[in-house]
């Protein structure tokens, strides 16, 4: 029974080195309820085609189900002579049901296993993944609509640039996230293929039924080819290419927390439970959680890039280099829900300094664009009137000021004769921004509408993913 995967084409047993070495055990454990899921498809349909005996099908089941339930339970050990998950049940399977088990991989391979495994974890964990990212992005809807009302400076190239509101900020990253869920979407719909049935690459001679199985297993069609079934790790690939530009946004969203969390900047605070001291410095609080969001797109990447690697000329049709898939796509799916599990709760808990953020909505004279377009309105060219404010604002600068509001009127006087002092007095981040009233821009009714957009989008969403056929 320990050289159960051991065929009697080979004379000498592995040395427990290779046996390790070949052993995918330890990470594909995780697949033992699809796996079940996969063969109690597959017998169903071997007794129904008439290619087992019903009898045999029956015992079959009760032993798979028995098999499942104990991994359920956590008292299944893995046993590490059989070297993966699918020689593990039916390893399993046989002390269970004796040599009736021996029937289970009847017009099977474990190359149409293995895949058929890994689109049944995908389809669930992308369905998972795809909730977490509505509560993400509900917790980001909810700060931008308690921030409606704060102004700050909008940068570009790291300065100040523009005032914004607050809400506008955040609703950039909440419409990241929504690509995100779409994306997985799209995924999803691409990747609903059952591979079962492909046997080892060819098919299998006896009178199969692989759109039965298919459909047992909830697939919305069969691969159209045997070899492509095998062989495809595109669905993995392009999973790891998701969760590569879903942990770009977050290593996006957690690096503006780190940044604004300084003393520096002083925009935002960050929740004590999601912040550590230092083991030395009695006074810091740092922000570890937000440093390790940022950080964690790094092997997420790598694997992205890793598994590119392995496939890359590899020829048809299965190869062991594919097992290679399994840890990076572990790794990257444990990765992300750790990252989506997490940052919901850190956001709920940001606290933010509005006085500071509207002090520094109009420091550095972030409101010359605003002057340059009131000039402009008057009907001076506005690259005039560009060159004129950008001189005004570089005298000023060597006079020591950082806004306008700073300069009195006999200073004004003296550097802007031409432009009425009325005009610098009037000239606020709120009037700044509900001035840029595109629906994409971040004038109060714009934003309010952006939420009220988003709120609706995400409704629509909870049913489609709620609904997954039918999204
Ligand atoms: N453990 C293998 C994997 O993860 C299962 C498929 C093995 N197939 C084979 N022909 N050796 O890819």
């Amino acid at each position: 029974m320990t050289q159960m995967a051991r065929s009697d084409r080979l004379s000498q047993p592995l040395t427990a080195d290779v046996a390790r070495f070949l052993s995918s055990l330890s990470f594909d454990w995780r697949l033992l309820g699809d796996d079940v899921e996969g063969s109690l498809a597959h017998v169903q349909m071997l007794a129904q085609r008439g290619i087992i005996a019903g009898d045999v099908a029956q015992k079959l089941t009760q032993g798979l189900l028995e098999i499942r339930r104990r991994w359920e339970e956590g008292t299944l050990e893995p046993r590490f002579e059989w070297e993966d998950v699918h020689m593990n049940v039916e390893g399993r399977l046989h002390e269970l049901v004796g040599t009736d088990g021996g029937y289970l991989h009847t017009a099977r391979s474990r190359n149409d296993q293995v895949a058929t495994d890994m689109h049944l974890y995908m389809r669930r964990t992308g369905q998972t993944l795809q909730s977490q990212c509505l509560t993400l992005i509900n917790a980001i809807v909810s700060v931008a609509e308690r921030t409606v009302d704060v102004v700050m400076p909008g940068y570009t190239h790291m300065q100040p640039a523009q005032p914004i509101r607050l809400a506008y900020h955040w609703l950039a990253y909440a419409n990241m996230f929504r690509r995100d869920w779409s994306r997985l979407q799209d995924w999803a719909k691409r990747s609903d293929l059952s591979p079962l049935g492909a046997g080892a690459l060819a098919g299998t001679p006896y009178p199969t039924d692989p759109e039965q199985t298919g459909q047992t297993l909830g697939f919305a069609a069969l691969y159209q080819n045997g070899l492509d079934a095998v062989s495809d790790r595109d669905y993995l690939l392009e999973f790891l290419a998701w969760a590569s530009i879903f942990m770009v946004h977050v290593s996006r969203l957690a690096e503006e927390l780190v940044l604004w969390s300084t003393p520096e900047f002083g925009f935002v605070t960050l929740p004590d439970g999601f912040s550590t001291g230092s083991s030395i410095m009695p006074q810091k609080k740092n922000p570890d959680v937000a440093e390790l969001l940022r950080g964690k797109g790094g092997r997420i990447y790598g694997h992205l890039m890793g598994l590119l690697a392995v496939v890359k000329g590899l020829p048809l049709a299965y190869n062991s280099d594919l097992q290679e898939d399994k840890e990076a796509v572990f790794d990257t799916v444990d990765t992300v829900q750790s990252v989506l599990s997490i940052l919901p709760g850190l956001v709920h808990g940001l606290s933010f300094d509005e006085v500071r953020l509207k002090a520094a909505a109009s420091a550095q004279f972030t409101l010359a664009t605003d002057l340059a377009d009131r000039l402009a309105q008057t009907g001076m060219p506005f690259r005039e009137a560009h060159h004129r404010v950008g001189g005004l604002v570089r005298q000023l600068l060597n006079r020591g000021y950082t806004r306008f509001e700073e300069v009195n009127p006999d200073v004004w006087e003296d550097v802007a004769p031409d432009i009425p002092y009325s005009w610098i007095q009037e000239l606020r981040p709120e009037q700044a921004a509900d001035a840029r009233t595109q629906p994409f821009a971040t004038a109060r009714p714009s934003v309010v509408q952006q939420i009220a957009t988003l709120k609706q989008w995400i409704q629509g969403a909870d049913n489609s993913s709620a609904n997954p056929a039918g999204g």
